[in-house]
């Protein structure tokens, strides 16, 4: 069944998440055909929201066909309101309907890859990781034919707590760190811990889409705190824990995706007290902070916290091996044993193979050496597309490191047709509304720079570029 629009109220992201809500309770079969609903009242107080929100959503979903009405009765599902083919009915039966657009968009291949915050597979450590995969073979003979604890290699995370203090300043056991299969698995398994329906979760605004698409998936209620080259709003956030009573504030604030900004040194620990006075608990997604052009970036919020307020995630996928799947979480006890049992029923425990090959490379100091040509090759990348773009005139704030340019578009170019005449030409890029929690930001676009080769990315962006121009030219001739 389609879902039709909901009418004016669609641009109200509170009642659309409650309509979002409701209507994944009748695609999932939760609600059958001729249930009576709750009352507005009943359902306003599970919600925590007001109750002329939930009245606006069973309205909607009854001029949408999805309800009926009995007189004085009260509100009915529709027959039929269902998802209607098998293979949607199969979706709707296994859970929430998921929506990945990221993943749509990555599904297809493309000649000029800027959708992707990847790294170009050939600036990536590949020949000396084969080395590894050998000794590690000669060292554990039977490394294939065992499972890794579920909290991950001792001998891993021994190292990681070390290389963390040393690198980083924080202040870790090995029984606080936690090895994940990606940080995508680390955000899903706190979600899953942290987040029911309608709990309200701050999150950046932009921030990575992926993260949004988990939050939506548990049924909570994004609220959107906006990130500038100057960090956050600390008012505004104080403003937003008091009124909302968010569980948790999801962040990856330094060399953000998709915008690259930084939140300066002065706003984290202001912003760890905010999150213990108010007990909402920082999950702060740190992948790119090895990847800065210059000076390092400021210290992680996790080491401001004294009283378990923050879990670190540390993803080792985008400059080591994305394929390896190795990332660390940072937390206190007791979250660390929610962790670990939802760690065991997610998958038992990330492969062991994959840990050792890491640790072996990661120990090495072929790391550093990679780490620091790493680097300049970033540089490069960004700078070529940096100057592509100054020469089409478009805006941007210069990241100090990271994957990615957050770009405004002119308001003559609009991003619908401009990502659709791409994709003709094979060229892909991230559209700005799927990083905005509330869906807009229409005349943004994420362009990654690190996954083209650099002849491929002087070429693509300038094929973009004209792209752009020609729908210029064509909305003067009024085409
Ligand atoms: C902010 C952020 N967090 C997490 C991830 C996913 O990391 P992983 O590959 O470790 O799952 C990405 C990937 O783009 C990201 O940008």
């Amino acid at each position: 069944m389609m879902k039709k629009s909901a009418g004016v109220e669609q641009s109200n992201p509170l009642f659309r998440q409650v309509y979002e809500f409701m209507l994944n309770r009748i695609e999932r079969g939760e609600w059958k055909a001729h249930d009576k609903l709750p009352s507005i009242r009943l359902l306003a107080d599970e919600l925590g929201v007001h109750r002329l929100t939930v009245f606006k959503a069973y309205r909607a979903l009854t001029e949408n066909g999805m309800l009926y009405v009995k007189d004085k009765s009260g509100y009915y599902v529709s027959p039929g309101s269902r998802l209607a083919n098998s293979v949607e009915e199969g979706a709707a039966i296994l859970g929430y309907t998921v929506k990945s657009p990221m993943s749509d968009i990555q599904r297809k291949p493309v000649t000029y890859q800027f959708s992707q915050a990847l790294i170009d597979p050939g600036l990536l450590p590949n020949l000396f990781l084969s080395d590894y995969v050998k000794k590690v073979f000669d060292l554990y003979p039977k490394v294939m034919g065992t499972y890794s604890s579920v909290q991950g290699d001792e001998e891993l995370r021994t190292t990681l707590s070390r290389h963390f203090h040393d690198r980083y300043r924080l202040q870790l056991s090995a029984g606080e760190l936690l090895i994940t299969s990606g940080a995508q698995q680390a955000i899903n398994l706190i979600a899953g811990i942290m987040l029911g329906p309608m709990d309200a979760v701050l999150v950046e605004r932009p921030t990575y889409s992926v993260a949004l698409d988990i939050f939506r998936r548990a049924g909570a209620r994004l609220v959107p705190v906006e990130i500038s080259p100057q960090g956050y709003d600390l008012a505004a956030v104080e403003e937003l824990m008091r009124r909302h009573k968010p569980r948790m504030f999801y962040i990856n604030p330094t060399h953000h995706n998709p915008t690259g900004y930084t939140v300066p040194a002065k706003q984290r620990k202001l912003l760890v007290e905010l999150a213990e006075r108010y007990r909402c608990l920082l999950v702060e997604d740190d992948p790119f902070r090895d990847m800065h052009f210059e000076e390092e970036p400021p210290t992680p919020f996790f080491a401001y916290d004294t009283e378990g307020w923050v879990i670190y995630i540390s993803s080792f996928s985008k400059y080591v091996a994305p394929g390896l799947r190795i990332c660390a979480v940072a937390c206190r006890y007791p979250f660390m044993e929610r962790l670990i049992a939802a760690k065991s029923l997610a998958d038992n425990g990330t492969p062991l193979l994959n840990q050792k090959i890491f640790l072996h490379y990661y120990t090495s100091p072929r790391l550093q050496q990679h780490l620091g040509k790493l680097r300049i090759a970033l540089q490069v990348h960004k700078e070529i597309m940096e100057e592509e773009l100054a020469a089409a005139g478009w805006e941007w704030t210069a990241p100090q490191g990271g994957l990615n340019l957050w770009v405004k578009l002119p308001d003559t170019v609009p991003v619908d047709t401009l990502f659709v005449r791409c994709m003709e030409q094979s060229i892909s890029f991230v559209p700005g509304e799927i990083c905005d929690p509330l869906g807009e930001m229409k005349s943004w676009l994420r362009l990654s720079y690190s996954f083209a080769s650099e002849g491929l990315l002087r070429e693509g962006m300038r094929r973009l570029t004209a792209i752009a121009r020609e729908i210029e030219a064509e909305g003067r001739r009024g085409e």
